[in-house]
């Protein structure tokens, strides 16, 4: 951490020639539970790690936004009063979809220099770019000092991603990067937004993250029509069951009443969804009561139905969880995020920890030919200050 930081510091003074004013961090996260629950207005289990993206900053008098990536060795430049998409350098479009979130929902905003780098793997589902982008609010927040909640950041950072990047992906990624909080997983109402802080107690077991190399294909368009098929359950299951507003609406017993009149796709996007949401709400029990036993059946049973009913794993992710289940001290391993490539997560006995990354690692080579990403994670604060007046 010091490391980095100091090298952002030498980084900001060599592009811009002076000191940054101020510091901030943002994590990428895991999630633990709650597999393409957030836009169906359902529940997430998710929790920030210790990977993040890194902003240092300081004000100008004018209205003129830099951005350097030390990550990609580029700066870009852009106006306030004109904040385009970057076609060229795409990992600019983050900070300039927040920019333009943060102006759109009335925030009167200077221009600023940035240096950002990065230490979450681009790609592999842990979540880069809600880092990135909350980095980049919470910098822009503390150098001009604008009130704004963490949950209105949140959804700064979504909007980001909606309608300025063009993926329409659920509030979960931002809300945690913003808000998670060290040691614990994060249970999230994405109606309602209301949320509560579980215990996860590192002690005893770990979260092994297992990247199986394989950079996420198909996700913006397989994500695009998982969505409009959720959409498409619910309407139809409204037209049997009262106030059905989202999948959240319908509860287990209503849908084995009525799905065997629903489109066999149709049905198992739902089934998935309807189910996942139930074994988020079943996690907060099993986190009070430090059962990671049952914490551990859940991440099974989840990634056993993002597999066959929600069809978003892929023969790398599905060949990583048969192994890592196998392994020493292993409680349960699912995919993590939105699918088709990137990492696993899987609950690992402390004592065994060691093992257990040896054991996959040779597996996982000795089966594929590829040697995978290993990271033991522990659970972080939201976004934060690093230093001020530096
Ligand atoms: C991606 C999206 C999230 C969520 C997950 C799947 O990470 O950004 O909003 O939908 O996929 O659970």
């Amino acid at each position: 951490m010091t490391e980095r930081f100091a090298r952002l510091k030498d980084d900001f003074r060599k592009i811009f020639g002076t000191n940054p004013s101020v510091v901030v961090k943002a994590p990428g996260r895991v999630e633990l539970l709650g597999n393409h629950t957030d836009y169906n207005e359902g529940f997430v289990l998710p929790a920030a790690i210790n990977v993040d993206v890194m902003a240092a900053g300081e004000l100008r008098d004018d209205e003129i936004i830099a951005v350097y990536s030390a990550n990609f060795d580029t700066k870009v430049e852009f106006p306030l009063s004109n904040v385009e998409y970057d076609t060229v350098n795409k990992w600019s479009n983050y900070p300039r979809g927040v920019i333009q979130a943060l102006q759109d929902t009335g925030a009167r905003l200077q221009g600023a220099n940035i240096a950002i780098h990065g230490n979450v793997p681009i790609g592999s589902g842990l979540s880069s770019s809600a880092a990135i982008e909350m980095a980049i609010g919470f910098l822009m927040q503390t150098l001009l000092g604008f009130e704004m909640s963490g949950k209105d950041m949140a959804l700064i950072g979504q909007r980001a991603e909606n309608k300025f990047v063009g993926v329409n992906t659920g509030i979960m990624d931002q809300f945690v990067s913003r808000l998670g909080k060290k040691d614990h997983a994060l249970f999230l109402d994405c109606r309602t937004l209301e949320y509560e802080h579980l215990p996860l107690n590192t002690s005893e077991v770990k979260i092994v993250v297992c990247d199986t190399m394989k950079r996420r294909g198909l996700v913006d368009s397989e994500y695009d029509l998982r969505r409009s098929q959720c959409e498409e359950a619910s309407r139809l299951l409204g037209q049997w069951i009262p106030n059905v507003h989202a999948l959240r609406d319908v509860s287990a017993a209503a849908f084995e009443a009525h799905k065997d009149k629903l489109p066999e796709v149709i049905r198992k996007r739902a089934e998935h969804v309807i189910y996942e949401n139930e074994r988020v709400l079943k996690s907060r029990e099993v986190l009070r009561a430090n059962d990671y036993e049952a914490f551990g059946r859940l991440f099974d049973e989840s990634h056993n139905s993002s597999r066959d009913l929600y069809e978003v794993s892929c023969e790398e992710l599905d060949k990583m969880v048969e192994i890592c289940r196998k392994s020493p001290g292993a409680m349960g391993a699912r995919l993590t995020g939105a699918g088709f490539g990137g990492c696993t997560i899987s609950l690992v006995k402390n004592d065994f920890v060691e093992a257990f990354q040896k054991a996959v690692k040779t597996d996982y080579e000795k089966n594929t030919g590829v040697s995978p990403s290993i990271y033991v994670c522990t659970a972080e604060d939201g976004a934060s200050v690093v230093a001020n007046d530096t």
